[in-house]
């Protein structure tokens, strides 16, 4: 299947027919960034699917984000079109192991990163995405213990932001953004000193960043710790000319299409997330005419999950 005019055609009069909404991450191939009725970061879609009228949503993402929308809108028919798009950092904590976590740490509050399962959101108090991390733990007393997971790197970010002590945080991590090092981010920022440094939290390199800007090696003002959602507005505000960006590399095309003058430079141009690539634009045609791959969350484990996920999209607006 070719993204061709006589595709696009077909994918929206399909959608149309199906009342169908076409969400697509950040991280999806540029085609289907570009066919979709809203691109956007985790939060941002899940706040779209909560409120849209649409009969069915067709998550052009991973598999914990229709899940996400399942649970928020339970009514709603949520496909996926291929529903092998998992991601390994959801993949990093179980229900049971976190059920353990918690009976070490008896009264802590559990926050949850969005990329997790049904059943571990289950187990959750308050789910959080990259955007609203650090307000949602500041949300909670600061006497309460809390217990993070499962993205060790967005950990210690939140913690580095809260300066909180009591956080414990889970050690998983995502195998694309793990990838992505301080000695390569080093080594572009070096051979780029005018640059912005555009940095998920997922990244093993967000640390260094933070080190290259505390002796000096990059001025402070130029590293911004930011959301896919985030780096599209951090776009449009600088000034600088080259940014460099260190996430998955989907990414790229919103940033070039939000400041088409500015150079984006990928830290790690390898960093390319398989999952998000599964959904190709064959596999999007075959899930409007076929109506698959349906994504399910058992009643039970969608009603214990709900409260965390609204507690997430209602935090940071
Ligand atoms: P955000 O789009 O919320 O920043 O999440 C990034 C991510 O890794 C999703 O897979
Ligand atoms: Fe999961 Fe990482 Fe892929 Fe995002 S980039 S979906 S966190 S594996």
């Amino acid at each position: 299947v070719r993204p061709d005019a006589a595709w696009r055609e077909e994918v929206l009069r399909l959608a149309e027919r199906r009342n169908a909404v076409i969400l697509a991450h950040n991280y999806q191939l540029p085609e289907i960034q570009d066919i979709a009725h809203h691109t956007g970061d985790s939060l941002a879609l899940s706040r779209i699917a909560a409120e849209s009228d649409a009969d069915t949503i067709v998550f052009c993402g991973v598999h914990f984000m229709a899940e996400t929308a399942k649970i928020l809108s339970p009514d709603r028919t949520v496909l996926i079109p291929d529903e092998r798009a998992g991601c390994s950092l959801a993949d990093s904590i179980t229900a049971e192991q976190l059920r353990a976590w918690k009976a070490e740490h008896p009264g802590a509050v559990v926050v949850s990163y969005v990329n997790t399962t049904a059943e571990v959101k289950a187990e959750t108090d308050i789910c959080c995405t990259s955007s609203n991390a650090v307000d949602v733990v500041r949300s909670i007393p600061a006497d309460r213990e809390v217990l993070f997971c499962p993205d060790q790197f967005l950990g210690a970010h939140v913690k580095r932001e809260t300066g909180r002590e009591n956080l414990h945080i889970w050690a998983g991590e995502c195998h694309v953004h793990a990838g992505i090092n301080g000695p390569e981010l080093a080594e572009k920022a070096a051979a780029n000193p005018d640059a912005d440094l555009f940095i998920h939290p997922e990244c093993g390199c967000a640390t260094s960043a933070l080190y290259l800007a505390g002796e000096g090696t990059v001025p402070q003002d130029k590293v911004k710790i930011l959301s896919t959602g985030d780096m599209v507005k951090a776009a449009r505000d600088t000034h600088a000319r080259t940014v460099l960006v260190a996430t998955e590399v989907g990414m790229l095309h919103q940033l070039r299409r939000a400041a088409p003058e500015i150079d984006f430079r990928a830290v790690n141009d390898r960093a390319a997330c398989r999952y998000m690539k599964m959904i190709t634009p064959a596999a999007l045609l075959r899930a409007l005419r076929e109506g698959r791959d349906e994504v399910h969350v058992a009643p039970d484990v969608a009603e214990r999950a709900r409260g965390a996920v609204r507690r997430m999209i209602a935090i940071g607006q």
